[in-house]
């Protein structure tokens, strides 16, 4: 493997992305800190959908593609997201924003049109997703109205890269038609969601639901969950903790409705954001640093420190948000952060100790 140090700059703005959001994410909880830029703890959800996952996403489809014009997203949503926090009026950080995600669409476009398959066309909807979340927060719509947009780009971002890697157990055509019924029903209820919340909202839940459970039968994680290699091990339970999480938080949907301010926005955000996303960053990590800087990422026994933390952080978090205690779910938060903070930290470790031996 070559090492690769173009990327490292994207890298850097989109690491420095989620240091911001985790600091406003503190302050959303109710921890005392300095605002650092008044518009801070209001941007906390695009920073870190747009700011750090958008660079990371984007950058990851670049470097894959290998064109030069497709590090363009990339760049600006690394500078977008800085000049939201910074110049919050006129709206010139939500304009890079938005086109940084219609550059994530021009990219999938291009991938969908060199390989045209289930993967890559719900990787093209996640970023059609994301464009049209932000471009309604560019008009002004309030973010608990655009969230389900945002949250469908992670979704199918990743549900895409699952039924890709999943290529080997070769789905049957029936799992690809109950993979492809479930994303129908996923994109109806984000558009029901703009004209009836409520229903939109149970709709969604009831496809998160169904994604869970597909997973379950046409997902290589979970059979490998007792691999013989630590590393594949881990990736698996990583990956199906998050899908875990992802049935809940669709049966919370599901069950409770919509939510748009609170602790059960809390959690009903953060289930899938936390639960489900950042699990799949812990899990997929080991394979997209090595793609991304093409150095190898060697299996630590310490990377199930932060698995561990992060999940039973997110399950007290959750309990908090639902029984209204206030301190127990800023403690919930900030040790979800400490989990995230640690896996930076080890998968900083690991990729030195692979280039310095
Ligand atoms: C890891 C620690 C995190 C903490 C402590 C945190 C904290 C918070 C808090 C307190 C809120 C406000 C909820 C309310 O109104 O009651 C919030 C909203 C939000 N969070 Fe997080 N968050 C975290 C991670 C994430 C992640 C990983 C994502 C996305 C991948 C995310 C995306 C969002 C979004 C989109 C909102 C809605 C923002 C709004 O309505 O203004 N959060 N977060």
């Amino acid at each position: 493997m070559k090492p690769n140090r173009f990327p490292i700059p994207f890298l850097f703005l989109a690491i420095l992305a989620l240091l911001a959001a985790l600091w406003a994410g503190l302050m959303r909880l109710g921890w005392q800190l300095a605002a650092l830029t008044p518009s801070l703890a209001l941007t906390h959800g695009p920073l870190m959908i747009s700011g750090f996952l958008g660079t990371l996403i984007t950058l990851e489809r670049a470097v894959a593609m290998q064109k030069k014009w497709m590090y363009i997203p990339s760049l600006l949503s690394g500078l977008g997201w800085l000049v939201t926090v910074l110049i919050p009026s006129p709206p010139l950080g939500p304009i890079l924003l938005t086109l940084a995600s219609l550059g994530g669409v021009a990219i999938l476009t291009e991938m969908t049109r060199r390989e045209f398959a289930l993967h890559t066309g719900t990787m093209l909807l996640g970023m059609l997703a994301w464009f049209i979340g932000n471009l309604l927060w560019l008009f002004g719509w309030q973010i608990f109205q655009v969230v389900f947009f945002w949250q469908a780009f992670l979704v199918l971002t990743i549900a895409g890269e699952r039924l890709e890697l999943s290529r080997v157990l070769r789905p049957s055509k029936n799992q690809q038609i109950a993979f492809g019924v479930i994303a129908v029903i996923f994109v109806t209820s984000i558009i029901v969601s703009t004209l009836n919340l409520q229903i939109g909202t149970r709709l969604n839940g009831a496809a998160l639901l169904l994604l869970a459970l597909w997973s379950i039968r046409s997902d290589i994680a979970w059979r490998n969950l007792k691999h013989k290699l630590p590393l594949t091990r881990y990736i698996a339970r990583c990956l199906a903790l998050g899908f875990v999480w992802l049935g809940i938080g669709g049966g919370l949907s599901l069950v409770f409705g919509a939510q748009v301010a609170g602790p059960r926005y809390d959690a009903i955000l953060h289930v899938v954001f936390v639960g489900f996303v950042i699990s799949m960053i812990f899990g997929h990590a080991p394979i997209i640093f090595p793609a991304i800087l093409g150095v190898p990422i060697n299996f630590q026994p310490a990377f199930y420190i932060h698995l561990t933390l992060l999940h039973v952080s997110l399950v007290l978090r959750v309990i908090a948000d639902y029984a209204n205690l206030h301190t127990l779910r800023m403690w919930g938060g900030l040790l979800n952060e400490v989990a995230i903070l640690l896996f930076i930290g080890l998968t900083v470790f690991s990729i030195r100790k692979s280039i310095v031996g």
